[in-house]
This record gives structure tokens, C-alpha cells and sequence, in this order.
């Protein structure tokens, strides 16, 4: 249980709030660099609370700025891009892509003072997605962690963006160290519903013995142990801190960002590392992507509950937009939660005292080094191999929280 107040410290991420500081010292993933290709070179984006704008420049780089001009808020998406900055369409005020800095001013005194600036952030680019760091000085941005999803190139892989959910991004993430919830929620919801889904009711429908949580560099490990007929001890990888869900899904290795859109939206980008020769392998810029949206008008009792993916988003958007964590009742099973909510809590309070994070934070002497995880089990195996290759919706639904 937390206060009121203790909630509303880590939930909050517009900008100067205690937790929206945190999440600005890691990168955060924005959109499959494929969306900005050929004629499109802009793309309006909104992340942490902010109106963003993500552009493509001549040399094949990126920048992400404000979205708003600094002169009257128009919107710079219509703006013109030029060789050397992106103009407003309104009055034509100019503004440097990737230093943010207002360099013209049409039928104005060529005077320009530094609040005609606006926000611009570095971006990098990595396994076919477009990478933010919106941390207060750009120059001590850390290196963009090398995750064997996005790293490797001896795979190909795929990226879609899910619709967007409808409530804070902790309680998505909070899922995720919530390892006793497999049991009811996917495999009782298959069994109980005759899904199509064997064998995801066979892989969750045992009996839970015992259960174990330990922290590490990267975030929050976990380990359950099944009884019943079919005994294992299930090790997969741990939560990488703050909002990373990496789980291996039979023989995709997926990745799910879960970016908060703000205090009351979160966008989950969804990457899987698909098996060798399941597709052709392409140059970053090439990854493909699906954008999966919701039908118009759809309410949360409409929403088709047959995926594991679907299952865990009605219980997160049912905790409320935020769920409200001063009426919980936590118990054993939820060990792991307290610990995440804890490293959270102390990472929040270094970064209030000016001292950068330390979990999941990349050693600078080998930046570009591969992040991987060895998995010991790898749920549904069976289940998952017809779906490859390329039928990414059906490994998105099946790929867990
Ligand atoms: S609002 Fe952009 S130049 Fe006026
Ligand atoms: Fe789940």
C-alpha cells in the first residue's frame, strides 16, 4: 500500500515531477524509424507529457524538438523543413532541428533572445526504432543500452505499436514483476473460455509452489517454481528498470517498451527477435512495423479477451486511469511489486539529489556491448511456432506482461 502522496510521486511524469525527472535519465523508445521514410519526414509524437516532433533531416539523421512553435504554439508538423532548421507555416519563424534554436524571425528585428528557444532533444537509432533521451543535459545522456532484441543482426525482427492504453504506465509495468497472476488470468481465462490457446492454458495451469524475487543491476529477477504433473522452475529475465518488459515467447525473443504518453496514456512498443530464416534481414531503417489501433467507438467490455495481451490490458486499465494504491491489500505474492516500487522510490530520490540513476545503466568503457538474457524456460513453445513467420498480430497477442 502506498499514500496518496507516495503514489502520486511515482506515477506523475510531466516534466520537473519527481518520477518524470527519473524517467528522462534513460532513453526512451519512440517509433519505428520506417515511419519517417521516403516522402515522410516529420512525425508528431507525445511522450512524458510532452508534444513532440521527431524529423527526418537531409543527412538521414533525426531530431526531436518541441512540437510547438515558440511564437504563437502553431503546430511545426506542417511547418517547412529547409537545409538548416524547420520553418512555421503560420509566420514563418525558423528554428534550428536539433539545438532547438529560433535562427529567423520574418518581418521581426533579427534580434532573437534565448525564450524563442525551444526543447530539442538527441535521438539515436538502433534495431529498426527511434530512440529519445529527454534528460536535462544532452551531453551526459548515457549510452542507449545495446538489448540483444534490437542489437542483433543475425536475425531479423518486427515492431508493432499497440493502441494506446488507457492509464499509467506503473500498473503496466507493475505486471510485470507480478508473476503469480499467469495462473488465473491467462490460463484459467484459456481453459474456462475454450480459447484457441492450448497451449498457453497448458503452460500457466499448474500449480504455483513457490515463488522468489532478487534485485539486479538491471532491474527485478523472478523465479516460479510449477508443481503438478508437468514441474519446472520457470527463470526468465528480469524487469529491466524503469518500464521494460523483456520476455522470450517460445522462440521470439520480444522486447515491450511502455512509454508513458502521460500521467493517464501509455504507448507500449512491442519488438520481437524473430528465429533465424523467418524472414529476410533488412538495414535498420527497413524493420517492418504494424500500428494496431482500436476499433472507432470500442469500450473496454468490447475489447476481445482471447489474447494474453488483452487479458492483461483489461485488468490494467480496470485499476483505474491510476490506479489508486492507498486501497491495495498486498500480500505474498506480491513481493516482488514492494521491490520494484522501492528501487523506484530510491532511484527517484538520487536523481532529486542531482545524482544520476545506477540501475540499468550502461558501463560507458563498453557502450555498444549486447544486453542479453539467458532464459530457462520458454513459455508455449508449441503454441507459438505457427505463427511465423510474419504473422507479428498473433505473436503480439501471445507475447505476456
Ligand atoms: S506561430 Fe509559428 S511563426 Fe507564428
Ligand atoms: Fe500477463
Amino acid at each position: 500500500m502506498l499514500t496518496a502522496k507516495e503514489n502520486e510521486r511515482l506515477t506523475q511524469i510531466g516534466p520537473g515531477t519527481p518520477c518524470g525527472e527519473l524517467l528522462r535519465r534513460y532513453w526512451q523508445a519512440v517509433c519505428p524509424t520506417k515511419e519517417l521514410s521516403g516522402k515522410v519526414r516529420k512525425k508528431r509524437i507525445e511522450i512524458l507529457g510532452e508534444k513532440l516532433l521527431v524529423v527526418r533531416l537531409d543527412d538521414g539523421s533525426f531530431a526531436c524538438m518541441s512540437e510547438q512553435c515558440a511564437h504563437r504554439n502553431a503546430s511545426l508538423y506542417f511547418g517547412f523543413i529547409e537545409r538548416d532548421g524547420i520553418r512555421c507555416c503560420y509566420h514563418g519563424w525558423k528554428f534550428d532541428c536539433t539545438t532547438g534554436t529560433c535562427i529567423e524571425r520574418p518581418f521581426e528585428s533579427a534580434e532573437t533572445t534565448a525564450k524563442m528557444n525551444l526543447k530539442a532533444y538527441p535521438m539515436q537509432q538502433l534495431g529498426g526504432l527511434l530512440f529519445v533521451y529527454m534528460g536535462p543535459e544532452p551531453a551526459k545522456a548515457p549510452p542507449l543500452p545495446h538489448w540483444d532484441v534490437i542489437a542483433r543482426t543475425d536475425r531479423p525482427r518486427t515492431i508493432a505499436v499497440l493502441p494506446d492504453h488507457k492509464c499509467n504506465w506503473l500498473q503496466i509495468q507493475e505486471n510485470t514483476v507480478d508473476t503469480a497472476h499467469t495462473y488465473y488470468l491467462h490460463g484459467e481465462f484459456a481453459a474456462v473460455n475454450e480459447l484457441d490457446s492450448k497451449g498457453v492454458a497448458e503452460y500457466y495451469h499448474r500449480p504455483i509452489e513457490k515463488y522468489d524475487w532478487a534485485i539486479s543491476h538491471w532491474g527485478v529477477e523472478k523465479t516460479l517454481v510449477y508443481g503438478g504433473d508437468r514441474p519446472e522452475v520457470e527463470v526468465r529475465p528480469p524487469l529491466i528498470f524503469p518500464n521494460i518488459l523483456r520476455v522470450p515467447v517460445g522462440p521470439v525473443e520480444s522486447m515491450h517498451f511502455r512509454i508513458p504518453i502521460d500521467d493517464e496514456r501509455t504507448r507500449i512498443i512491442w519488438v520481437g527477435l524473430m528465429p533465424e530464416g523467418s524472414a529476410s534481414l533488412v538495414p535498420d531503417s527497413e524493420v517492418p512495423y504494424e500500428i494496431r489501433r482500436d476499433p472507432p467507438g470500442v469500450e473496454i467490455e468490447d475489447y476481445d479477451v482471447s489474447t494474453v495481451w488483452q487479458q492483461d490490458r483489461v485488468v490494467w486499465e480496470t485499476q483505474g486511469v491510476i490506479a489508486d494504491r492507498s486501497r491495495e491489500n498486498l500480500a505474498a505474492t506480491d513481493r516482488g511489486i514492494v521491490m520494484f516500487r522501492r528501487m523506484l522510490q530510491s532511484q527517484i530520490d538520487l536523481v532529486e539529489t542531482g545524482v544520476e540513476p545506477t540501475v540499468a545503466v550502461v558501463d560507458a568503457a563498453e557502450p555498444t556491448r549486447m544486453i542479453a538474457f539467458d532464459s530457462a524456460t520458454r513459455p508455449w513453445n508449441e503454441a507459438v511456432a505457427p505463427w511465423y513467420p510474419g504473422q507479428e498480430t498473433e505473436a503480439i497477442g501471445a507475447s505476456h506482461g
